[in-house]
């Protein structure tokens, strides 16, 4: 047992030595330098080849993807930042992976930012194949947050966090009472209480994370797939990559017809929402049902009650088993609907579909209504997956920088896509852009800074507040 604590503790060490590569390339202006140096950073961690889990030290890794890290909200005492800091399980999952490779090649796109090569992108790309849903017998694009893996009993692929399974496994295996005598006996009280409530969760991360596919990454990958055919001259394989692992885009419209919240509807199957939805979201219904108005918006889930009933028992269902709406995804749908059409990825006649249409247009609508009303005063529950409303007004913006851009060559291609246009614009220039203002605090002569989500709990020994940095 005493061998098993020393490794976590080695652990601790290990994950503070951080990588750095300078680059011979960057020149002598400083921006670009930190920019290279962000860059060579970035690249730095994507994994080169694929590495199994050998514990404890050592996490499982995929070659192409880039690191993402699942924290625990540890804060208070300089124990508790010490352990926030050093403490992280490496995850496994799609969406950082496809994320950081939309940034680099937006950055590259629109930005001057350095050009990723080829090697760089082709190996995330074929990262994601893995992704794509394996519950299905046809091929799709309905891609799942964490990897799949076969349960021989339930004949069914089921997707989970499998780092943090193999961390509960091996922490199930420490006699938890003597290791907490340890920690007290080294001065950390406040750890011993912390470990113990991580002990009492691990139910909820070993049976509550069995996910179904979700739109959120499904459309990020369709935004991938967006930019890299607009950028096919520079990527080509990585381009023909991504084709060749979507040969079926419709699936994405197929389930988003079946699964989109439809409040008004008479099926219970999708009519239903989570609470905390309902919260934040209940002023535009109440607009909405006023005018006599009926919507559908895109959710959170690629799964609706009624399949629920019939997954569940086979150990896929949505957590808490409601779908939800958050305005963040719903912001990715948007944009990877636009981006697909703009850039030739999908053909605008496809918004000719009643339902679709209705889907992109309400969906657009209420984001727009949510920056209009200030998420409606419930930034918590709007923001229910990505905290940072920096980020959320981030991504209605590139979708109407697409709009915009397009519609000063041409005409957009479908007349909703200029009422999308106009109605982004319209919350964008107003109310996103007066909060942004409003947010930002002056601190000396030439310092602005913009304080998000990041708390500011951290107390020094005598108890004062600190506000840490790393
Ligand atoms: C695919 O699955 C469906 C539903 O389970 C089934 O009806 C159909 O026969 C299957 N098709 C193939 C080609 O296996
Ligand atoms: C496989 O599925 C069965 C039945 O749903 C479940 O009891 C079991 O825990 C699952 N096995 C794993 C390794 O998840
Ligand atoms: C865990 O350690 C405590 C204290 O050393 C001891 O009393 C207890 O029996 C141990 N439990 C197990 C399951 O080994
Ligand atoms: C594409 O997906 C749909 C379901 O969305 C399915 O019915 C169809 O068979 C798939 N087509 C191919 C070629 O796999
Ligand atoms: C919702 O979609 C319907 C059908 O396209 C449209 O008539 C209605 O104006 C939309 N409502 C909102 C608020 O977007
Ligand atoms: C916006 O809503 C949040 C609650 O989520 C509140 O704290 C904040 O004061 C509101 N801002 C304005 C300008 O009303
Ligand atoms: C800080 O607060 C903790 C818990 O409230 C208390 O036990 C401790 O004595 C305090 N330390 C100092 C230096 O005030």
């Amino acid at each position: 047992m005493a061998g098993t604590c020393s490794f976590y503790w080695f652990a601790v060490v290990v994950v503070f030595a951080v990588t750095g590569t300078q680059s011979s390339r960057a020149n002598e202006d400083p921006l670009r330098q930190t920019i290279q140096r962000l860059f060579d950073k970035v690249h730095s961690l994507q994994v080169k080849r694929d590495e199994p889990y050998f514990p404890p030290l050592f996490w499982e890794k995929h070659k192409g993807m880039y690191e993402s890290d699942v924290k625990f909200y540890f804060h208070g005492r300089p124990d508790m930042t010490f352990l926030r800091h050093a403490f992280k399980v490496y995850d496994n999952n799609m969406f950082a992976t496809t994320w950081i490779t939309s940034s680099l090649l937006e950055a590259y796109k629109f930005g001057n930012g350095p050009k990723p090569s080829e090697e760089q992108i082709m190996p995330a790309v074929a990262f994601l194949q893995d992704y794509h849903d394996k519950n299905r017998n046809y091929s799709n694009s309905l891609m799942s947050f964490w990897p799949q893996r076969y349960n021989t009993t339930s004949k069914t692929w089921t997707s989970y966090p499998d780092n943090l399974h193999n961390f509960f496994d091996l922490a199930g295996d420490v006699n938890l009472t003597k290791f907490e005598k340890i920690l007290v006996d080294l001065g950390f009280s406040d750890i011993t209480a912390i470990m113990e409530r991580l002990m009492n969760i691990r139910s909820v991360y070993l049976n509550g994370f069995l996910l179904p596919p979700d739109f959120d990454d499904t459309f990020v990958n369709l935004g991938l797939g967006s930019l890299l055919i607009s950028m096919a001259e520079d990527f080509p394989q990585s381009f023909q990559q991504w084709r060749v692992q979507n040969t079926n885009i419709s699936s994405i419209f197929d389930a988003l017809k079946r699964d989109a919240y439809r409040p008004l509807s008479k099926d219970y199957a999708v009519n239903i929402i989570d609470e905390r939805t309902y919260v934040f979201l209940r002023f535009f219904l109440n607009k909405l049902q006023n005018d006599g108005q009926d919507i559908s918006l895109i959710p959170t889930w690629v799964q609706n009650l009624r399949e629920e009933a019939v997954w569940e028992p086979r150990g896929v269902h949505i957590p808490d088993y409601s779908n939800n709406v958050d305005v963040t995804v719903a912001a990715n749908g948007v944009f990877g609907i636009t981006s697909a059409i703009l850039n030739g990825l999908l053909e605008p006649e496809i918004l000719n579909d009643p339902e679709l249409q209705q889907i992109y247009l309400n969906t657009s609508s209420m984001v727009g209504f949510m920056i209009a009303t200030n998420f409606s005063d419930r930034h918590e529950l709007a923001l229910l997956y990505y905290p940072s409303e920096f980020e959320f007004y981030y991504f209605v913006a590139r979708t109407y920088a697409e709009l915009r851009q397009f519609s000063r060559k041409a005409p957009l291609p479908h007349p909703i896509m200029t009422t999308v246009h106009d109605y982004l614009g319209e919350s964008l220039k107003t109310e996103m852009t007066t909060a942004i203002y409003n947010s930002a605090v002056y601190d000396g002569d030439n310092m602005i800074y913009f304080d998000d989500f990041l708390g500011d709990g951290d107390l020094d020994v005598d108890n004062n507040t600190v506000v840490s940095d790393q």
